[in-house]
């Protein structure tokens, strides 16, 4: 269960990414898009704010951060999109982590690329299992199908 609303307070929705998303706008464009994180999440913020959700943003690199920001969603956030970034093929650590919390704080996995029509290693989420939705491919549209979800079942 999440956190109860409060008549006025509004939801609160954490953009969450891993490792090298910061590097979106520098790197493979062609696959990643020409948008910078802070452009996109400028953007996610003005669109999460339009549907009444407060937005909150994180993004590291390392796999224990990442990990404590997951557990301290179960108190400070009302839902979560993450973009797990390659720690989605392979981090049984970060799987567990949404797997203890989405009891409370429910989780929706996003992705900028369509991790289903590239190299092989990408077609598996170790995420997918412990979240309520995959969206991949759709770039940042990945992202407000997330929030949008996020809105509908909050
Ligand atoms: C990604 C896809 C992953 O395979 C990759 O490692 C990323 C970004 C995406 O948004 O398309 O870093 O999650």
């Amino acid at each position: 269960m999440s956190r109860p609303l409060k008549i006025g307070d509004n939801m609160k929705i954490l953009v969450l990414n891993g490792p090298n998303l910061n590097m979106t706008g520098i790197r493979k464009k062609n696959v990643y898009g020409a948008q910078t994180l802070d452009e996109i999440n400028r953007i996610l913020k003005a669109y999460g704010e339009g549907k009444g959700a407060e937005m909150f943003f994180y993004q590291s690199n390392h796999e224990g951060d990442i990990i404590d920001v997951i557990h301290s969603s179960r108190n400070e956030y009302d839902g979560v999109v993450i973009n797990a970034g390659a720690y989605t093929h392979y981090s049984y650590a970060i799987r567990d982590a949404i797997e203890a919390v989405e009891e409370y704080t429910p989780f929706v996995e996003v992705h900028l690329s369509d991790i289903n029509a590239r190299e092989d290693f990408r077609k598996i989420s170790v995420i997918t299992d412990v979240c309520v939705k995959q969206f991949s491919g759709y770039g940042i549209d990945s992202y407000k199908m997330g929030i949008d979800l996020l809105c509908e079942i909050l």
